[in-house]
């Protein structure tokens, strides 16, 4: 009854319009979701969403309204979101997810400053016009974007991506020491991304600045190395007083990998104990190309392996935990060809299925948070 009461109201959220008001009673919502298991728990769950999939229909947002208490723009936070033109920004898309938050009475967290992806096409061969010409355009983006979200946004990826690994998976390897090689990397320097986190901290001094990076989690030598690089980098900006609040650890993961709880725990512990914060920014879960032959075998697997992690990051001090999507049917995973399955099977990597229903990892989810 109250289920129905609440998509119900969800079905009037003017995504995209003004309207707090018409959005749904943040009071109507605020039982029985993850957000609400985790809040007394000193602990905070969120998921991506992207203002397209959500004007689609009402479904969706009246899940994402129950369950999160943090958001993050999939993509309207992105370079070629924001300033599609060189000068010209569009706030637009990034401002639909603020009213949806606002609606919802949601945390926003940006994503993301700097990244060698979701560039552009201006953008690469103006960075490579020249040396201070790439300076400008960063500080121009870095000070407009900040200056524009301040009072809604308190924390932000400033750098995405930015370490390097040995070659393997879909890592290049190394062009500088421990960093990837990207437009960035070429244009300003090993430098820039100090550059970054210091105009980020210039443009609004109490903004928790977040590295946010991929692929450190695993039980792999190929880890294990990325994860020495980016402990590497860190040291570095920390010894040159560079600020940095935060490392965001994506958690995409890949149940082909082993994983062990050990190296990553020591990992954030290793973070930690320089002063920073650790959380999850965006989870989810590729499964192996032998599937388990039914979906409730498929769906435990997923559930496990993702429950082992969230348990590790938890007992290496992270608080924040946040899905890279709650339904399987929005996912990434199932349109980007990087990275979706080969086999015409559909993925079962987040908390909701493609019909919207729950899965086991939402019950891991919610044990997970009530614990
Ligand atoms: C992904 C989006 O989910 C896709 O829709 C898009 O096509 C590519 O980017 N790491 C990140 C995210 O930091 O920004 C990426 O998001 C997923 C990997």
């Amino acid at each position: 009854m109250r289920r129905r009461a609440l998509l119900g109201l969800a079905g009037t959220l003017p995504l995209g319009c003004t309207a707090v008001a018409q959005g749904p009673d943040p009071g109507d919502n605020a039982s029985g979701g993850l957000r609400d298991l985790a809040r007394p728990r000193g602990l905070t769950f969120g998921t991506a969403v992207r203002s397209d999939k959500l004007a689609v229909g009402p479904t969706l947002s009246a899940l994402v309204a129950r369950e999160a208490e943090l958001l993050v723009p999939e993509w309207e936070g992105k370079w070629d979101a924001l300033q599609p033109q060189r000068g010209r920004f569009d706030f637009e898309p990034l401002r639909a997810v603020l009213r949806l938050a606002q609606a919802n009475r949601q945390r926003v967290r940006g994503h993301a400053l700097l990244w060698h992806e979701a560039m552009p096409p201006w953008l690469a061969p103006a960075l490579a016009e020249g040396q201070s010409q790439a300076q400008q355009i960063l500080e121009t983006h870095i000070t407009t974007v900040l200056g524009e979200t301040r009072a809604a946004i308190r924390d932000w990826d400033v750098v995405n991506e930015v370490i390097s690994a040995p070659p393997g998976g879909d890592n290049p390897g190394p062009a500088n020491g421990d960093l990837r090689p990207s437009p960035w990397l070429s244009a300003l320097g090993p430098g820039y991304i100090e550059r970054a986190l210091r105009l980020a901290r210039q443009a609004d001094p109490t903004l928790r600045l977040t590295m946010n990076e991929f692929a450190v989690y695993a039980d792999t030598p190929w880890a294990q190395a990325k994860r020495e690089g980016l402990l590497r980098v860190v040291r570095g900006l920390l010894d040159r007083n560079c600020p940095l609040d935060a490392i965001g650890i994506q958690g995409h993961l890949q149940m082909r990998e082993p994983f062990r709880p050990e190296p990553f725990v020591q990992f954030l512990t290793t973070l930690r104990g320089m002063g920073l914060s650790v959380l999850i920014t965006e989870m989810d879960v590729r499964e192996p190309d032998v599937l388990a032959p039914t979906l409730a075998a498929r769906d435990a697997a997923v559930a496990e392996y993702a429950g082992a992690f969230l348990q590790a990051a938890r007992d290496g001090g992270a608080r924040t935990f946040l899905v890279w999507g709650l339904t399987d049917r929005d996912s990434w995973l199932l349109s980007d060809p990087g990275v979706a399955r080969h086999d015409g099977q559909t993925t079962r990597g987040h908390p909701y299925d493609s019909e919207l229903r729950p899965k086991a990892l939402q019950a891991r989810l919610a044990q997970f948070f009530s614990a």
